[in-house]
């Protein structure tokens, strides 16, 4: 039977490299499927905002947003490691400020860790955090807690400078005590570079194979979103499907009229 999953449990699979898969939830029920097909860490993401609350940045999310669907996926999990990202604003005053939120995160939810983005300039939060018993992830490459500086959701890294900076950001996060780091959008190289060199897993999103896990947003998996990004491969087509569904019962209802 498999065996609740931990931060060391998801080292030692980087060590005997074997790829680890992270999907984000948002929900109990979702947290319950999730974990039915295998997926050995559950991201709640502040995505949340732009999949499920409808709002078109993560900007908006808040701490509150997040407790509660932290707390829902919990609910609905046994063995799965739970993250939950820090949303804007909550974390990048201070270190201070960054436990107070993550202290209080994790004592309404029951959740395993935090995650954050940014970082050679977040490295000293993530030692402040780490230092006080926090399970922390780290998050660089695109960043969309920093959309209104950067325009765009576009790849990063992709200039010799960019991707300098983004393998130094990375490894300053593991230096300061980060259990995992996403690495969002960069070119497949870079991926492999950081991966090669960093000692804690990476976890890849439109960042090639290389990574030690890959990480999914819920609705792109399933078919569910608008616009899917280029790199994801939907498995199923369930926006379509709940479509025609509902297309079939407004139908039926308006035959018996
Ligand atoms: O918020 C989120 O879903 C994320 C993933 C895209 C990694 O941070």
């Amino acid at each position: 039977m498999k065996k609740k999953t931990t931060a060391a449990t998801l080292l030692a699979a980087k060590n005997a490299q074997q790829p680890q898969v992270w999907l984000t939830a948002y929900d109990a029920g979702a947290a319950r499927m999730a974990e039915e097909a295998g997926v050995d860490v559950i991201l709640v993401g502040d995505s949340v905002g732009m999949v499920n609350l409808g709002y078109d940045s993560t900007i908006p999310v808040t701490v509150d947003d997040m407790i509660l669907h932290t707390a829902a996926v919990v609910r609905g999990r046994t063995k799965a490691w739970v993250v939950c990202d820090l949303p804007f604003g909550s974390y990048q005053q201070s270190p201070a400020q960054a436990l107070k939120t993550s202290a209080h995160i994790l004592q309404l939810t029951g959740c395993d860790a935090v995650k954050l983005e940014g970082g050679k300039p977040m490295a000293d939060t993530v030692r402040f955090l780490s230092e006080r018993g926090i399970a922390v992830v780290g998050h660089v490459g695109l960043t969309p807690q920093s959309v209104k500086q950067f325009g765009n959701y576009k790849q990063r890294g992709k200039n010799q400078e960019e991707s300098q900076n983004i393998y130094d950001d990375a490894l300053a996060l593991a230096d300061a005590g980060a259990v995992a780091v996403v690495l969002e959008c960069i070119p497949e190289q870079l991926a492999a570079k950081i991966t090669n060199n960093i000692n804690i897993p990476t976890v890849g999103i439109g960042a090639g194979s290389a990574c030690d896990a890959q990480v999914l947003v819920w609705h792109d998996v399933l078919g569910l979103s608008e616009h899917t990004p280029p790199f994801v491969k939907p498995y199923a087509h369930l926006r379509q499907d709940a479509v025609t569904a509902i297309q079939n019962w407004v139908a039926d209802v308006r035959k018996q009229a």
